[in-house]
C-alpha cells in the first residue's frame, strides 16, 4: 500500500514537471513576443508618490461618516424590500455619480429570499394535552427606544426555515455543534429523533445547528441567546449598556450554500435555469429564534439528567437535557408555530469604478453589504458609512489629478444577510474576468462593533500589507496613545498578539483565517482572489459570542453613538486602513503580496494535521513526510520569487507585469476544477469554511474532512481510500502553487 502512495506521488511529480515544461514553453513564447513588442525608448523608472497616503488619510473626516450612518440607519432596510433595494440603492448611486466616479452600475438579480408571515409571526409555547397553549414566547422584541416602533421592523425569524407547527418533547442540545449531538447520541444515549431541540446561539454558524438537528432527526429547532453568551454579570443590558436585553432575539439565515440556492455556481440572470426549491439543501425543519426572557420558561421545566460540564448557560436554573418537562407539565409538549416562507425578490449590487492609469484591467475590489436585518447601525451600516466616505475621498483625489495605477472597484452588496447572495451572484456572473484580472478583495462588513482592538483575517500573503498599513494609521484610542502606542498596529499587537512567533515577521498581532461569514467568501473560494476582512471589535476575554446586540432591533444609530464610537474616531481609523490597504494594492509597482507567508500557513496546517491525525495516517501507509517535502519545495519557490523583486528592472513594464501576475496567480493555484466533496461551491483546497461551522475555517479542508470521525465509520477501507485520494490532491495543489511561482527559463 505504501508503494501505491509513492507511485501516486511519482506520477503527480511527473505530471507536475510536465506542466512546468508547458508553462515554461508558453512563457518562453510570451517573452519572445514581449521582447519584440518592447518599446524602443527607455522608460523612466516609475516611482511611488509617498505624499498620496497622507492626502488620502486627511481627506476623509468623522463628521461625514457620522451623517452617512445617520442617513443609512434612518429606516429598517432588509434585503428585497423598497427601503434597501430602491431608496438606499438610489442614494448610493446618486452619491457616487455626484462624487464623479468613472462609472456607476447596478446589477439586479431575482433571487430566493425568505420572510416571516406579516401579522402572524413565529412563536413557541407549551401545549397541554387539551391543546391549550401557555408560556407563549414574545413575537416581537420590546420597544425600548421609540424609533424601534416601526412597521418595517421584521419580527425575529430565521431565514429559509421550513414552515410548520410541530409539537414534541423538548431536548436541550447546548450549542448544537456536531460534537454536542454526537455526545447526546453516543455518551448520553438520549435520542433527538422526532423531538424539538433547543440550542443556544454561539460557537458555530446557526445554519450548521439546523443541519445537525435535522441530521439527528429533530422535527423543530428553537435557537435562543443565553445570557452566558450575550451578557456580562453586573454590566447591565441595553439601554443601560450594549449587552443583550431579555427580549432581544438574533435574526439570521440558515442557508448552507452561498448565493441563490436555486442557481448554485451560476448567476441568477434572466436566462438562468432554476432548481426546484424542494430539491435544494434548504432546511426541512422549522427553526426560529427567541430571547432569554422566554427560553428560561421552557428550560426551567425540563426533566432528565443535569447537563454535563460546559453545557450550562447563565440563567439561574438547573440546566437539564430532557426529553420533555417535569411536574405538572409532564404531559405537556413544546410547540412551535413557524410560518416563515420563501419569496422571489429583486436584489441589487451597486458598483462604482475608478479607472486605473497604467493597468486598467487589474482590479482592486472593496466590498461591503448594504442590507440589514433591521436598522443595521453596526451590521453593516458602520461599514457602509465608511465606504461612502472612502469613495468620496478617492474621488477628491482623482479631481486633484491623482489616479491609481490599477482600477478600483467599490461594491455595495445586496442580500448578504441571506447567505452572501449579492456578492455570490456577481462573482458567478463575472467569474471569468475575476479569475484572470482581480488582484485582491478587501471586505468590511461590521466596521466597528466596539473600540477595544482592530481585528483582521484573510489569506496569509496579505498579512504584511495589513501590518504595514496599520503601522501608518494613527491610533483612535487616546488612552493608548498616551501609553505610548501611537498607531492602530501598536494596540493590536499589545492587546491581541499572535501566540507564536512568526518565522518571517517575528512577533506579530493575531491574524485570523477566513470562513464564510461575509462577502469575501466567493472571491476566495470560487475564483481564488486573495482576500481580507477587518473590523474594530471588543475584548474577547469578555466571553461574549458576538457583539451582544447583533441582528436585533437594538442596533440603532443612537446605540452606536452611546456605546460604540461616540465621536466616530474608530470609524475614521477603519476608513483609513481600508482605503490605504486598497491604495497600496492598486498603486504599488510590485504587488504587496508576500508568497513566503503562504509557506508559513502551509506549515501551520501541516503541524496541526499531524498532531491530530499523523499517527493514524502513518498506520494506514500514508507517507506523511511527502507533504512536508512539497511544502518545503513551495517555501523555496516562494523565497526565490520574493528575492527576485529587488533585482527586477522596474522600467520594463512587461517584466513587472509578468512578476505581478505570478504573485496574483498564486492563490488560483489552490483552486480545483472539482469542488470539495459535498461542498458544491467551494473549490479552494488549502483553506475553506469548516464543514461543521460555516463561520470557521479549515486548513487542508479536503484532507481534514475526509478524516472527520473516521474511527466510528464501519467502512474503514472506503474511508481511508478517500483519505489517500485527498492527500494526493493536496500534494498536487501545493506542487502546482510552487510551479506558478517559478520561471524555468
Ligand atoms: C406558564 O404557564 C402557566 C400556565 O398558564 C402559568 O401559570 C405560568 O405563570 C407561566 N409561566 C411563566 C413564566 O410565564
Ligand atoms: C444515534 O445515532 C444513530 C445514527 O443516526 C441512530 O441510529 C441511533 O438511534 C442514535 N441513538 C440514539 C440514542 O438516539
Ligand atoms: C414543495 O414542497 C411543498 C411542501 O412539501 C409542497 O407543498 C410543494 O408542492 C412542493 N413544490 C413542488 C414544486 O414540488
Ligand atoms: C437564583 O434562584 C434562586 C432560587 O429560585 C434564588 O433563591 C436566588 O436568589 C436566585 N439568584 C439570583 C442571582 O437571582
Ligand atoms: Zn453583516
Amino acid at each position: 500500500k505504501r508503494e501505491r502512495v509513492t507511485m501516486a506521488f511519482k506520477r503527480t511529480l511527473i505530471v507536475t514537471l510536465f506542466s512546468i515544461f508547458v508553462v515554461a514553453a508558453s512563457i518562453g513564447v510570451g517573452v519572445v513576443i514581449g521582447w519584440f513588442s518592447r518599446p524602443s525608448q527607455k522608460e523612466e523608472v516609475p516611482t511611488e508618490d509617498s505624499s498620496i497616503q497622507q492626502k488620502l488619510m486627511d481627506i476623509m473626516n468623522k463628521e461625514n461618516i457620522k451623517s452617512n450612518l445617520k442617513h443609512l440607519t434612518s429606516k429598517p432596510h432588509i434585503a428585497g424590500r423598497e427601503n434597501d433595494e430602491i431608496e438606499l440603492v438610489n442614494y448610493i448611486e446618486n452619491e457616487w455619480k455626484t462624487n464623479g466616479l468613472d462609472n456607476v452600475v447596478s446589477y439586479p438579480y431575482d433571487v430566493l429570499l425568505s420572510y416571516p408571515k406579516q401579522g402572524d409571526s413565529n412563536y413557541v409555547a407549551i401545549v397541554a394535552p387539551d391543546g391549550s397553549e401557555s408560556n407563549i414566547s414574545q413575537r416581537k422584541e420590546a420597544v425600548i427606544d421609540p424609533v424601534q416602533d416601526d412597521p418595517d421592523v421584521v419580527d425575529p425569524f430565521n431565514a429559509y426555515s421550513a414552515a410548520g407547527q410541530p409539537e414534541a418533547d423538548l431536548v436541550y442540545v447546548n450549542y448544537g455543534t456536531i460534537d454536542d449531538f454526537i455526545y447526546l447520541n453516543r455518551t448520553l444515549s438520549i435520542s433527538t429523533q422526532n423531538r424539538i431541540c433547543i440550542a443556544r446561539y454561539g460557537r458555530i454558524f446557526r445554519g450548521d445547528k439546523a443541519k445537525h438537528a435535522q441530521q439527528y432527526g429533530c422535527i423543530g429547532l428553537i435557537l435562543y441567546s443565553d445570557p452566558a453568551n450575550y451578557c456580562v454579570p453586573g454590566k447591565g443590558v441595553y439601554p443601560d449598556s450594549w449587552y443583550l436585553p431579555p427580549t432581544g432575539a438574533q435574526r439570521g439565515n440558515l442557508k448552507l450554500e452561498r448565493g441563490d440556492p436555486r442557481t448554485i455556481n451560476y448567476p441568477s440572470i434572466a436566462t438562468a435555469w432554476l432548481q426546484d426549491v424542494n430539491k435544494t439543501s434548504l432546511p426541512k425543519i422549522p427553526v426560529t429564534p427567541i430571547g432569554y426572557i422566554d427560553a428560561v420558561k421552557y428550560l426551567d421545566k425540563m426533566s432528565g439528567p443535569e447537563v454535563p460540564d460546559g453545557w450550562a448557560g447563565g440563567l439561574n436554573i438547573t440546566y437539564r437535557i430532557g426529553p420533555g418537562f417535569v411536574g405538572s407539565y409532564a404531559n405537556s409538549k413544546m410547540k412551535m408555530s413557524v410560518k416563515t416562507a420563501n419569496e422571489v425578490k429583486t436584489i441589487k449590487n451597486v458598483m462604482g469604478f475608478i479607472r486605473g492609469s497604467e493597468e486598467p484591467d487589474r482590479y482592486v475590489i472593496f466590498g461591503n453589504h448594504r442590507d440589514a436585518w433591521i436598522f443595521g447601525a453596526t451590521d453593516p451600516s458602520s461599514g457602509t458609512s465608511i465606504l461612502m466616505e472612502m469613495v468620496r475621498g478617492y474621488s477628491e483625489m482623482v479631481k486633484q489629478g491623482w489616479r491609481p495605477r490599477r482600477t478600483l472597484v467599490f461594491c455595495s452588496w445586496g442580500a448578504e444577510e441571506y447567505g452572501l447572495i449579492g456578492s455570490t451572484e456577481w462573482v458567478e456572473e463575472f467569474q471569468k474576468q475575476l479569475l484572470f484580472r482581480a488582484v485582491a478583495y478587501i471586505n468590511v462588513d461590521v466596521a466597528v462593533s466596539a473600540s477595544y482592538v482592530f481585528k483582521s483575517r484573510g489569506v496569509y500573503s496579505l498579512r504584511k500589507l495589513l501590518f504595514d498599513v496599520t503601522k501608518s494609521v494613527p491610533n483612535p484610542d487616546q488612552d493608548e496613545v498616551a501609553a505610548g502606542r501611537a498607531t492602530v498596529y501598536d494596540t493590536w499587537l499589545a492587546r491581541d498578539p499572535s501566540d507564536s512567533t512568526d518565522p518571517i515577521y517575528g512577533s506579530v498581532p493575531y491574524f485570523g483565517t477566513l470562513g464564510s461569514g461575509s462577502d469575501y467568501t466567493m472571491f476566495l473560494q470560487s475564483v481564488g482572489v486573495p482576500a481580507l476582512d477587518m473590523s474594530y471589535t471588543y475584548d474577547y476575554t469578555l466571553g461574549v459570542s458576538s457583539y451582544p446586540l447583533y441582528h436585533t432591533v437594538y442596533e440603532t444609530f443612537d446605540m452606536v453613538t452611546k456605546f460604540v464610537d461616540t465621536d466616530f474616531s474608530y470609524h475614521l481609523a477603519m476608513a483609513r486602513i481600508w482605503a490605504e490597504a486598497g491604495r497600496r494594492l492598486a498603486d504599488s509597482i510590485i504587488l504587496p503580496i508576500d508568497c513566503r507567508s503562504y509557506a508559513v500557513y502551509l506549515d501551520e496546517n501541516y503541524e496541526s494535521v499531524m498532531a491530530e491525525f499523523g499517527d493514524r495516517m502513518r498506520n494506514h501507509d500514508i507517507d506523511t513526510d511527502k507533504l512536508k517535502e512539497v511544502i518545503d519545495l513551495f517555501s523555496k519557490a516562494a523565497n526565490e520569487i520574493y528575492n527576485k523583486a529587488a533585482g527586477l528592472d522596474l522600467t520594463n513594464s512587461f517584466l513587472v507585469r509578468g512578476y505581478n501576475d505570478q504573485l496574483m496567480q498564486l492563490e488560483r493555484a489552490f483552486l480545483d476544477q472539482n469542488p470539495l466533496p459535498g461542498r458544491p461551491v467551494y473549490r479552494h483546497y488549502i483553506t475553506a469554511p469548516s464543514q461543521h461551522n460555516n463561520y470557521g475555517n479549515a486548513g487542508f479542508p479536503g484532507l481534514v474532512d475526509s478524516m472527520f470521525d473516521i474511527d466510528a465509520d464501519p467502512d474503514q477501507d472506503g474511508r481511508w481510500d478517500e483519505v489517500k485520494r485527498q492527500y494526493s490532491i493536496l500534494i498536487f495543489h501545493i506542487l502546482s502553487a510552487a510551479s506558478t511561482l517559478r520561471n524555468p527559463v
